[in-house]
Order: structure tokens, then C-alpha cells, then sequence
């Protein structure tokens, strides 16, 4: 709570500043002692492709907004590691060689690229992480609450199994890659509800955050388990749940147990709506992507104040203590508040979850 109350007043400040004209975008400001002015190049590095929201949401948002803020004039260098540490490695010293004014990073490997980010830091250049925690002289961190991820997955599936849970349930879990420090804290929350409700009979990291990779060790959890001894699945993120969907199916599983996810992506709303998966947790991309955007910006103009207003929290890494950070809150996504929360904040129409096979289930959720 502490944490959601500092948030939300690190945004109201911003847009105060903003309004008084202390803060203005063009960089014009009295106050306000430039480094640099609107021609800029913010630097953003993105670890893959398999999950959707990077290009869907991130790049586009960040993208928008960097332009946005600079009449036009500020450009976006964009890099996707499609899930390599080396190519995100290769891609950052490339973007030092370009000399971009800043850089945005959600690494790949959150210790390898450490050196990556003191190169650029030695080269002047100033690093903020991106929705991962990077290792390494770090500026700031922006992300969501992911503890709170983890702890939303957790109630919510337990809400799915109802009142007579009980520890002799068994339940797989499928969490994230091992080089993601959010993976970690998704595992941490989650397990922090279900500790001591449920037994925990399978459980997996996913190299990469892959699919397929999860559709597998779902395969290996049904034939360790048994087809009909599963009573929910913990899936970190949607895309997985799709995997996991696949690999339930395959074994000939037609009642599907609950199934968490995250991220809101599209197949996973429709997913929703049609009863194969029971969650995600939606995260409110453009407060995520839109604050980084102003964070980078900030930066790069000498903008000292709203830079503090924007980077309120603290954070500590495995090599760093005390980084200014901004943690967005989440909430749960359920069949209940999809008109409330997606499609609310125009992230899907209804037209574009309502489509083909899923008209019917849309209709019968009451979805028009
Ligand atoms: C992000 C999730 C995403 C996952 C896989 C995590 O670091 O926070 O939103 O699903 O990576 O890309």
C-alpha cells in the first residue's frame, strides 16, 4: 500500500509541475536547466517477441511519448534481444557506439548485461531499467509491483479452487526464466499465498519465458501427476497458459482446471471469456511506458525535479542500494472486469476480443 500511495503521488506531481509551466515539454523553462534540448535519442532495448505487450504496447507507448515530449523532435533507437543475452549485449554497445543520449533497458539476463550498462554509464550515458531490474550503476528502475503480480495470482487461483481447497490439491507451476529478476518475485508472491493451502507437485522455470518451453514441462507435470490429479495451474504469464492450455488438451484433458497468466494479452482475454484460462493480471502498460518515457526525457534535459517526482520509491539490486524507482500497481483480470479494466483504458475494443468463436462466449458473459 505504501508503495501504490507513493506512486500515484509521484504521477499527480508531475502533472502539477507539468501544468504550471515549470516543467514544460519544450525544454524552454527558466527553471529548468537543460542538458539537452528536443533532439534527442532515447536508446530502448526490449528482451523478445514471443509474448506480445513489447510490441504491441511498450515500443508503440514509449515510442509516442518520447515524441510527444519533444515536438517531434526526439527519436526512439529500438533493439529486440528475441530472448538472447548476447544479441541484447551486442545491441546495447551498439547503441553506445551510436552515442543515444539515454538508454531504457529490460534485460534479457539481468546480471550478464551489468557490464553493458557500466560501459555506457563510462560513456556519459545514462541507463534506467526497464520493467526488469538490470544489475550494474543503474539511474532509476521503472516497473509494476510484481511482488503484488505474484500475490494477485496466487489469491485469485485460490478463489478459483473455492472454499474446500484443501493441501492434498495439487497444483503445477510454471514460472518465468531464471535470469529475470521479476520471475523470481512473481514465483515469491505466489508462493506466499499458497504456502501451506495447496501442495506444490510440480514445479518449473521456463528457459526464455518460451511457450513451448512451458507446453513441454506441462507435458512432463500430466505424466509425473496424472491427467485428472491436477487441480489448478500456476502460469506466470499468458503466453504460457497457452502452452499449457495446449499440453492439457493434448493429453485429452477436456474439463481444464483454472489457470493464471499475466499480462493481458489478447489470446489470453479471449481465453478468459471462453473459460480455458481463469486470469491475468492486467498492468496498466501506458502509466509503465509513459512514465519511462518522461523519465528518460527528464533525464536527458537536467530535468532534476521531475525526475525525483517520477522516481519517488526506492529500490535495491543485487549490486545497487537505494535506486529511485516507480512501481505501477497491478489488479486481477477476470471475466468479471474486462469491460472495467482493458477495455476501460481502450488497451482492446470489444470488437477485437469478441471475434469468431469467442462471439457466442462474449455473449453469454454478458460482453456487448
Ligand atoms: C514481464 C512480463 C512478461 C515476461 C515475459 C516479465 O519480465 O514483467 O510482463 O510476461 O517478462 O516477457
Amino acid at each position: 500500500m505504501r508503495r501504490i500511495a507513493i506512486t500515484v503521488a509521484a504521477a499527480t506531481m508531475s502533472v502539477t509541475l507539468a501544468g504550471c509551466g515549470v516543467l514544460n515539454a519544450s525544454g524552454s523553462s527558466d527553471e529548468a536547466s537543460p542538458a539537452k534540448g528536443d533532439d534527442i535519442t532515447v536508446g530502448l532495448l526490449l528482451p523478445e517477441k514471443a509474448n506480445t505487450r513489447y510490441e504491441t504496447f511498450d515500443y508503440p507507448i514509449i515510442k509516442r511519448k518520447v515524441e510527444s515530449l519533444t515536438n517531434d523532435k526526439g527519436r526512439v533507437e529500438y533493439a529486440n534481444a528475441e530472448a538472447s543475452a548476447d544479441k541484447q549485449a551486442d545491441q546495447m554497445q551498439q547503441m553506445i557506439d551510436d552515442e543515444v543520449d539515454v538508454i531504457l533497458l529490460d534485460a534479457v539476463d539481468s546480471h550478464a548485461i551489468a557490464s553493458g550498462v557500466k560501459k555506457a554509464k563510462e560513456a556519459g550515458i545514462p541507463v534506467i531499467a526497464y520493467d526488469r531490474l538490470a544489475e550494474g550503476p543503474i539511474d532509476a528502475y521503472i516497473s509494476f509491483d510484481n511482488e503484488l503480480v505474484g500475490e494477485v495470482q496466487g489469491r485469485t487461483l485460490l478463489e478459483a479452487i473455492g472454499e474446500d481447497v484443501s493441501i492434498s490439491d495439487k497444483i503445477v507451476m510454471m514460472n518465468g526464466s531464471p535470469t529475470d529478476p521479476n520471475a523470481k518475485q512473481f514465483k515469491a508472491g505466489a508462493l506466499s499465498e499458497l504456502n501451506g493451502k495447496v501442495t506444490i507437485a510440480k514445479s518449473y522455470d521456463t528457459e526464455g519465458w518460451k511457450p513451448e518451453n512451458a507446453q513441454a514441462n506441462m507435458a512432463k507435470a500430466i505424466a509425473a501427476i496424472g491427467k485428472d490429479n491436477i487441480k489448478a495451474v500456476y502460469s506466470a504469464n499468458d503466453s504460457m497458459a497457452g502452452g499449457i492450455v495446449n499440453a492439457l488438451e493434448a493429453a485429452g484433458v477436456t474439463k481444464l482446471p483454472p489457470i493464471t497468466g499475466q499480462d493481458a494479452e489478447l489470446a489470453g482475454v479471449q481465453r478468459i471469456v471462453s473459460g480455458e484460462q481463469y486470469m491475468s493480471v492486467y498492468k496498466p502498460y501506458p502509466q509503465e511506458a509513459e512514465n519511462a518515457a518522461e523519465m528518460a526525457v527528464a533525464k536527458v534535459q537536467g530535468r532534476d525535479i521531475q525526475f525525483a517526482a517520477l522516481t519517488r520509491d526506492r529500490v535495491d539490486s543485487p549490486t545497487d542500494k537505494d535506486i529511485p524507482a516507480q512501481l505501477v500497481p497491478v489488479v486481477a483480470l477476470t471475466r468479471e472486469n474486462i469491460k472495467d479494466t482493458v477495455v476501460a483504458d481502450d488497451i482492446f475494443k470489444l470488437s477485437h476480443i469478441c471475434t469468431g468463436k469467442y462471439k457466442s462466449d462474449c455473449a453469454a458473459a454478458g460482453l456487448k
